[in-house]
């Protein structure tokens, strides 16, 4: 216990990469989730062990035909002392065992062939039910869940699964089925020959349970390193700019080379328990089998054996070579199947915490009002990133939240499409809580548009449509307009087709903002909007042109536009100043400028800034002057 923690200290240090959600999985837990995804197959399932069942047997047959031939036919023959003895009681073996042969040979294929299908239908089942397990997962997840780990539980761990339902079960359940039918048929045919050959069997027990126990734990540290591989390498190549920027490519090259080497050692590992196990494991086999020639041919002498049973126990030892040699191998595959099978099984136990209310309530004339009551929110217990918000936005009116970076407006928002939940409090729409809202009608009623939105890779019209061909042509370029996205994407060769990069790298920052806003004005024609900073990386002058456009579209719309920019803030309806979580300041431009309070402030500092920058017209001015226009303000 001790020592596997230390283990785990030393090599695991990279925060993020451990499994996050530990909870103990049971054996049974598992069987009985890999059981959920056979059952759909148990008829071919059933099929295939019959399959097995004559494999067994055909294999079985074929030492035995040989000792009846030798104890009948041939010792007659040879006993006879017949100058030339008649051995045409043969045929009936020969054609027996080539008869046996052919039906082995028919019998393995269709089993192989039958079990892949299953296995390979049973995976595909897995992949679909995990991938829609972690798409229904609320945002907490996302936030906890490294990708890497969320990759690693699509590739790797069901491969290791794959091998796991399409080969070694079947390995492991047909070379124990041969094994056991080897050892009864050998107690039927003799049973003091089969003590003599089974004396070894301790032996092979014995090291099966000591390397059994040291491959599992190997092999469980082997994938949390293929984790931490697919997380490092996820986050540098993301993380790639600032690497580059700051000159860290010598500290990635040697983080890398630490968990390359580590990912090489513990396959190494694994390497070696398994090769000194199958070597031991044939080592006592080689004893076996010396002990059963020693043995046997006392009891040839002594005539409690015959030299036909002899020559037979010599092919079934031989015999059980394999399915002990293949056990041996089945067990590494199979512990780590089983590792695999368990992290697999752990996410698909976490529930998402956000989920539709058992009876739904629905809204059936949209007006579009907003509550906050008494609305409490951490991220982690005991820090509350949002305290007692009290905040009623009638329908239709336009708020514009400010405040400083922290102060929880993008929490504010995120609590409106339940993103998360709130601790205390209710949130409104309506009059309805959302929490009694379905997740998918709620989020038809509220749209969100992110600071840094995200492109996925295609056309710029498939951005916009989501790659939802219902969305027409016109549809899309009125909503580009209104967002005053039209003009750069017209420049853009191709323009509605241009192709975007992964992530959107051939745009800039302000340009994808711009596109997430017609996005937003595409698929929630009527909803509330809320812009949060959407619009931070966009020019004053293209920012007017979006004001004027959302003029017109929001009339009678309730939005929420999360800025730091008051020029875009002045013309609201309503201004809310946010300050550590809570609201301090509510009111219209006019009236919090004369309450003279920290909107004032801020207003009064951009105020100076614009006007400074009017005079010398450079933005490097407007800083380095920054530190002036504020003392001249004070
Ligand atoms: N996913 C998160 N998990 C934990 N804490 C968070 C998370 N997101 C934000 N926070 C914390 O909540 C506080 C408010 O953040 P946020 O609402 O994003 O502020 P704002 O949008 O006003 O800049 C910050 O102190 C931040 O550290
Ligand atoms: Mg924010």
């Amino acid at each position: 216990m001790l020592r596997k923690q230390k283990l785990q200290e030393a090599d695991f240090t990279r925060p993020g990469t451990e499994d996050v959600w530990e909870d103990v999985i049971t054996d049974r837990f598992l069987i009985r989730m890999l059981a959920r995804f056979v059952t759909p197959y148990w008829k071919q399932l059933l099929l295939t062990f019959l399959l097995l069942l004559g494999v067994s047997a055909m294999s079985l047959s074929l030492p035995y035909l040989i000792k009846q031939a030798i104890d009948g036919p041939i010792t007659e023959a040879v006993t006879s002392g017949a100058e030339n003895p008649d051995l045409s009681g043969l045929i009936p073996y020969g054609i027996a065992y080539f008869l046996a042969v052919a039906t082995l040979f028919g019998l393995r294929f269709s089993h192989t062939y039958l079990l892949q299908t299953v296995g390979q239908n049973a995976l595909a089942d897995l992949r679909q039910t995990l991938f829609q397990h972690i798409l229904r997962q609320d945002m907490a997840f996302f936030n906890k869940t490294p990708v890497g780990q969320l990759v690693a539980r699509l590739s790797n761990d069901i491969d290791a699964l794959t091998e796991l339902l399409s080969t070694s079960i079947v390995m492991v359940v047909s070379n124990s089925i041969t094994l056991v039918g080897i050892i009864v048929v050998m107690f039927a045919i003799n049973w003091r020959l089969a003590l003599i050959a089974l004396s070894v069997m301790p032996f092979m027990v014995s090291a099966t349970i000591y390397f059994r126990r040291r491959i599992r734990r190997a092999s469980n540290r082997f994938h949390r390193i293929v984790a931490e591989y697919l997380a490092y390498i996820n986050e540098q190549f993301n993380g790639m700019l600032v690497v580059q920027l700051f000159g860290r490519q010598e500290a990635s090259r040697a983080e890398f080379e630490r968990i390359n080497r580590q990912y090489r050692d513990v396959h190494m590992k694994i390497r070696d328990y398994y090769t000194v196990y199958a070597s031991i494991l044939q080592i006592l086999t080689s004893v076996g089998l010396g002990i059963v020639l020693y043995g046997g041919g006392q009891g040839v002498l002594a005539q409690w054996a015959t030299i036909g049973t002899l020559i037979a126990f010599i092919d079934y030892m031989r015999r059980s070579f394999e399915p002990i040699l293949q056990l041996s191998e089945q067990v590494a595959q199979i512990q780590t199947a089983l590792s695999a099978g368990e992290r697999i099984a752990r996410m698909l136990r976490i529930e998402p915490q956000i989920v539709d209310p058992p009876q739904p309530k629905h809204i059936t004339d949209l007006q579009r009002s907003v509550t906050f009551e008494h609305v409490t929110f951490s991220y982690e217990p005991g820090h509350p990133v949002l305290r007692d918000i009290n905040l009623h936005i009638p329908a239709g009116q336009h708020v514009a939240i400010v405040g400083a970076t922290g102060a929880g407006k993008t929490s504010l928002a995120g609590l409106l499409t339940r993103f998360y939940d709130v601790d205390e409090g209710r949130v409104l729409i309506d009059g309805v809580d959302i929490r009694e809202l379905p997740l998918a009608e709620l989020r038809q009623y509220v749209s969100v548009v992110p600071q840094n939105p995200y492109c996925f890779n295609g056309t710029i019209a498939d951005n916009l449509r989501l790659f939802d061909p219902s969305v027409t042509y016109e549809q899309m370029v009125e909503a580009a307009r209104v967002a005053a996205a039209d003009k750069f994407i017209e420049r853009l060769p191709g323009g509605y087709d241009f192709m975007l990069l992964p992530g959107g790298a051939n745009l800039s920052q302000g340009q994808r903002q711009l596109l997430a806003l017609a996005r937003a004005l595409i698929h929630s024609p009527r909803s509330i909007l809320v812009l949060d900073e959407a619009t931070s990386n966009i020019d004053t002058e293209t920012e007017e042109l979006i004001q004027e456009g959302l003029a017109r579209v929001l009339r009678g719309r309730t939005s929420l536009i999360i800025a730091h920019r008051l020029s875009t803030v002045r013309d609201a309806d309503r201004i809310l100043v946010m300050q550590r979580g809570q609201i301090v300041e509510d009111g219209t431009h006019e009236t919090l400028l004369r309450a003279n309070g920290l909107y004032a402030r801020l207003y009064r500092r951009q105020f100076a800034q614009l006007r400074l920058d009017e005079r010398y017209n450079t933005s490097e001015v407007s800083q380095a002057t920054e530190g002036t226009a504020q003392r001249r303000e004070v």
